[in-house]
């Protein structure tokens, strides 16, 4: 009797879920006996203990962390099924969502692997870490691991080390990226590319055959850091005359920023403050009272700059906000997904807003009809100036759709202007 293979997963965006659906697939296809694909919200850890075989896969959160859903499953199995090892003789392999921009990358397949062995588990082989969206060449990676999964369980493949875990680098070829493209510049725009992806699916390796480098030799290379200046120094000296330049170029910068710290502190005793307000970064220098912050209030020009039935996005990067004129009103949205506050694009050819964190997707108006947003993004309080007749907005007052806000408007303004 073929062995019984439960697939569990959390997800946040939906990518995780798509791996969880592509490794499927694949179990499938090589003829395992797939019992099961299931969210973790859906089960108990003791569900665990029935199959032969075990897959589970969530997203890295918060900072290298476990997945909000997830976390409890985690502290489950932590109580219940370490004492007394009670996934002993369980075969199972761990995949994961990361996320390069974040500095503890795709831990989650540690995480997870780590407890599993202390369950008493065993890991088949190599953790696989899915960045951000899934391509075709990512799918047809994970259809592969789950058919190479059933092999190794069945003995008709070799059992796969699952340490060193995957890099930077494995991430990429998993998405068919030849990572040293990446590193020339070509993949600019980061992991999901188009371009890229399509030029580097051709030279990728095999799905299944990614072996990873050293971790601590790879060397990788940051996509966003600007390395040039730094490259053309150590190629023209010595490594004990760079450490010494160095040295000194610390001591230069350091003893810069002290005195510049000394004399802010000594004409600005209340000292500095940067974060974020209103979606816009800010900093304040000397007295706490004193913020120097974009100004909420802005105006827009004039209503008759703005064309009926379009979606005007030319205040996207310098205020984050939408306008969208009708025959009978004018109104103004901000750019924030009510999911985590990553800024939608409006995708013209799909007559929609998508976020390009979780996929969130919205109308032309802000209301969320897919992905994990759980409610409309806002729209600005607007009015008209009759001083010149322009458009003022105010980011600082905001209207909430699910709280029937979006119909306090008139000629006077409010979350919209009538015509
Ligand atoms: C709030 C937040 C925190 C994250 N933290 C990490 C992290 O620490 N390390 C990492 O590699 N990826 C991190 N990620 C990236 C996610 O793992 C990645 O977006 C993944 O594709 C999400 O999967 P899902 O669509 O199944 O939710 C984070 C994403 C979000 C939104
Ligand atoms: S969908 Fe998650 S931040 Fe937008």
């Amino acid at each position: 009797m073929a062995k019984s293979i439960l697939i569990v997963y959390s997800t946040g965006g939906g990518n995780t879920k798509n791996s969880a659906e592509a490794i499927a697939e694949g179990v499938k296809q090589a003829g395992g006996n797939l019992v099961g694909i299931k969210n973790v919200t859906e089960i108990t850890v003791d569900e665990l203990t029935k199959p032969d075989c075990i897959l589970i896969g969530e997203p890295t959160w918060g900072d290298g962390e476990h997945y909000d859903d997830y976390l409890p499953f985690d502290n489950n199995m932590k109580e219940r099924l370490v004492p007394g090892k009670k996934l002993a003789g369980k075969q199972c392999a761990v995949f994961a969502g990361c996320d390069r921009a974040y500095t503890i990358f795709g831990n989650a397949v540690d995480m997870i692997e780590d407890r599993l062995i202390e369950c008493g588990a065993e890991i088949m082989q190599q953790g696989v870490k899915q960045e951000l969206e899934h391509n075709e060449a990512s799918l047809a990676f994970h259809k592969k691991w789950g058919h190479d999964f059933v092999k190794r369980i069945n003995g008709e493949m070799p059992k796969q080390p699952h340490i060193p875990r995957m890099n930077h680098d494995d991430a990429d070829r998993v998405k068919g990226i030849d990572p040293a493209s990446r590193k020339k510049g070509a993949a600019a725009g980061g992991a999901a590319g188009a371009g890229a992806v399509k030029a580097a699916v051709k030279d990728a390796k095999a799905p299944g055959t990614v072996r990873p480098k050293p971790e601590a030799k790879a060397a990788v290379i940051p996509y966003k850091t600007t390395i040039a200046p730094a490259r053309t120094f150590e190629r023209k000296f010595s490594k004990s005359e760079i450490a010494r330049r160095r040295f000194i170029q610390a001591g230069t910068y350091g003893s810069i920023g002290v005195i510049s710290a000394a004399v802010a502190v000594f004409f600005f005793p209340g000292g500095w403050q940067v974060g974020v307000a209103h979606g816009q970064p800010y900093f304040t220098i000397g007295s706490p009272n004193v913020l120097f912050e974009p100004p909420t209030k802005f105006k827009i020009g004039t209503v008759d700059q703005y064309q009926i039935g379009k979606v005007d996005t030319r205040w996207q990067t310098r205020y984050r906000i939408w306008v969208v004129r009708e025959p009978s009103k004018i109104y103004v949205g901000l750019l924030l997904c009510t999911h985590l506050g990553c800024t939608p694009d409006w995708k013209e050819s799909e007559s929609k807003f998508k976020c390009p964190c979780h996929g969130s997707g919205y109308y032309l108006d802000g209301v969320n009809f897919e992905g994990p947003a759980p409610r409309p993004m806002e729209h600005c309080d607007v009015r008209i100036d009759p001083s010149d007749g322009q458009i003022i907005v105010d980011k600082g007052k905001r209207y909430r759709s699910d709280k029937g806000e979006w119909e306090s408007g008139s000629v006077q303004g409010g979350a919209y202007i009538a015509l």
